[in-house]
């Protein structure tokens, strides 16, 4: 995947901040209200980690869960994207949506550690991640990948999935009320591959592990587990299938895409499900992309 290109955004620098818990937790929540006021609000709210919330799905998602009405807790590595989601939240005044950002590289188990935190610190309880941060890497015939490259795409959407996985686990099974929702950003590449993607199938077959034994083993704690595997919602990783990808026959073709607000409002349908309920599996994809027959 090709790092989507950094977005601008300080609006939010003139805004009262709150007391950091962390020293890379300290940028502002969006609502200039008194502290009291935000903190109460937010308390009232279900609480919610999206990864990757800087660009893309992660940051499609993060608007429609504000907009019905949950406290977003932003993640990902590039501090300026995660602002400009959170500039995006407008100002809603005291009581209206609470957006943290916390910058965070999910590789890195002391940042997901503190991350976590941070969230518990902060607004004392998780209510649901979607685990969305994903690296598509290089595309390469098979024999030309390096190993760099290879363990790149494992070490994001694998070892961080898992660790945030981990953590929100752990915050989920330690809280009163105990439970919570993980959402996992799998991909129709968790079914099919792409031509020259061995590295992004490989793990995104491994997300529908994370994602079956996340959900047995948050049985007895109630937690649930689903996955969404998205088809060619149209964001920075997918600018390849606007201007032609390579096919399993061997052409090159431009392929249809949808919009990520169309995925968002799929999750947000799954987050709000109360925790008797799971879609444990949902496919959301471009009608007419070449995925049905592909494989
Ligand atoms: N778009 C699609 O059609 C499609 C299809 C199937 C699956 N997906 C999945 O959807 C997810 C989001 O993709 P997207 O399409 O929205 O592409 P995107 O805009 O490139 O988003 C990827 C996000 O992951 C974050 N990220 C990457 N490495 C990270 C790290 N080490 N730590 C923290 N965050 C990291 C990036 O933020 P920073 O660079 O700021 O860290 C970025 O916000 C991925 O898991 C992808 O596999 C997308």
């Amino acid at each position: 995947m090709a790092r989507a290109g950094q977005v601008g955004g300080t609006a939010t620098a003139a805004r009262p901040t709150l007391p950091s818990p962390s020293s890379r937790a300290g940028t502002p929540l969006t609502a200039p209200a008194p502290q009291e006021a935000r903190e109460g609000a937010a308390a009232a709210r279900k609480v919610a980690v999206v990864t990757g919330a800087g660009s893309g799905i992660g940051r499609a998602v993060a608007l429609a869960l504000i907009a019905a009405n949950w406290t977003v807790v932003l993640a990902g590595r590039r501090a300026a994207a995660l602002e400009e989601t959170a500039r995006q939240v407008g100002y809603a005044g005291i009581g209206g949506p609470a957006v943290l950002p916390v910058p965070t590289d999910i590789t890195r188990p002391d940042e997901v550690e503190t991350l976590f935190a941070t969230v518990r610190d902060r607004f004392g309880r998780l209510d649901l991640l979607f685990n969305n941060a994903g690296t598509f890497g290089p595309p390469a015939p098979l024999d030309e990948l390096s190993y760099e490259d290879w363990r790149s795409v494992v070490d994001v959407n694998l070892n961080g999935a898992f660790l945030c996985a981990q953590a929100a686990f752990r915050a989920m099974k330690a809280q009163e009320p105990q439970g919570g929702r993980i959402i996992n950003n799998g991909s129709v590449s968790a079914h099919t591959p792409r031509p020259h993607s061995i590295a992004y199938t490989a793990t995104k077959h491994a997300m529908t592990g994370l994602t079956k034994s996340l959900s047995l083993d948050g049985r007895p704690y109630r937690i649930a587990c689903g996955q969404i595997d998205i088809g060619n919602a149209a964001t920075e990783m997918t600018g390849r299938m606007q201007t032609g990808i390579l096919q399993a026959n061997g052409r090159t073709e431009v392929e249809p895409v949808m919009d990520a607000a169309d995925v968002a409002r799929t999750v947000v349908h799954m987050a709000a499900l109360p925790l008797e309920a799971n879609v444990q599996f949902a496919t959301v994809m471009a009608t007419n992309m070449p995925y049905i027959g592909r494989g």
